[in-house]
């Protein structure tokens, strides 16, 4: 229960799903929590409960598409806190309108692409822009990015959202790469189906039950498989881990994508 005990964390998106459970789990481990979102009543709604239960976090609003906010962020964490040893970097551009304006590569919207863009990557670029300076002064910090599957192939609908989480891992691995040698590490989370309101957003009981399907695990994800995830990245017992992408992914991407079809004819011989 202390794997983080003197570390202080900021999670952006933390008002719902992945970054609310990570955002407990890293207060329940002993960090100090800047719980962050566009939504700012529901974000310390989140870190209220964390205080009610004997952990400290504050409560932010936070635009990852917005620079001065990203920049509060990081000042808010130094200023409250004393430090900032974990950037969770997590939120994504969940705005409906935007989503219904992807689905349809011949109605490719630039303005969709770049305001995804400006959200899913450059918020966790420009916060680690602040971040670093601080973390390079004391010699170590741990800044984790959330990715998706989406990243790692090609799709047939929401046609900025994978490339976003392209971009994302490229900036993991380049983030890593420039400031490893200093202490400072940088990986990134490739969640499968976790099941969470941006996810219930777009699929449906049929495509749940067909996801299950294609997993090698009983069940869908959880914001807590990804929020286990982010503790051991976020602590000290990941002293060795920079520059990956871990998928967390209930074996998904385990089998050939041929094996779906060969279990169906497999059992349906039976
Ligand atoms: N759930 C999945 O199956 C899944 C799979 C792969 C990747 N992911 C990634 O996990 C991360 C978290 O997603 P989730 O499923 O927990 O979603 P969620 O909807 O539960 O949470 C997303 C949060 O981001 C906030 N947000 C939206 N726009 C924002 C902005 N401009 N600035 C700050 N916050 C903003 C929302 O208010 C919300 O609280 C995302 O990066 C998403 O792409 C999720």
């Amino acid at each position: 229960m202390n794997r983080l005990q003197g570390k202080v964390a900021a999670v952006t998106g933390a008002a719902s799903g992945i970054g609310r459970e990570s955002a407990r789990r890293f207060a329940a481990e002993g960090a100090k929590v800047l719980v962050t979102d566009l939504r700012g009543e529901r974000a310390e709604d989140v870190a209220r409960e964390i205080r009610d239960s004997g952990g400290q976090a504050l409560g932010l609003k936070v635009d990852a598409g917005a620079e001065d906010d990203l920049k509060a962020m990081i000042d808010t964490a130094v200023g409250e806190f004393g430090s900032i040893d974990i950037l969770f970097n997590n939120a994504l551009n969940n705005n409906p309108d935007t989503i219904a304006r992807d689905l349809d590569f011949l109605n490719f919207d630039p303005e969709v692409f770049h305001i995804n863009m400006q959200v899913n990557v450059l918020g966790g670029v420009l916060a680690t822009k602040y971040a670093l300076p601080h973390m390079l002064k004391q010699g170590s910090g741990s800044i984790i990015f959330t990715s998706s599957t989406s990243s790692l192939g090609g799709e047939v609908t929401a046609f900025t959202y994978g490339a976003t989480k392209a971009a994302v891992n490229w900036y993991v691995q380049t983030i890593a790469t420039n400031y490893g040698k200093q202490g400072i590490r940088c990986n990134g989370i490739v969640p499968g189906v976790i099941v969470t309101e941006s996810q219930q957003a777009w699929s449906n009981p049929e495509m749940d039950a067909a996801f299950l399907e294609i997993q090698n695990v009983p069940r869908l994800g959880k914001p807590e498989d990804i929020a286990n995830m982010a503790v051991f990245l976020g602590s000290d017992e990941a002293e060795y881990c920079n520059g990956c992408l871990y998928q967390v992914n209930g074996g998904m991407t385990a089998s050939t994508p041929m094996v779906p079809v060969v279990r169906k004819f497999l059992e349906d011989g039976q």
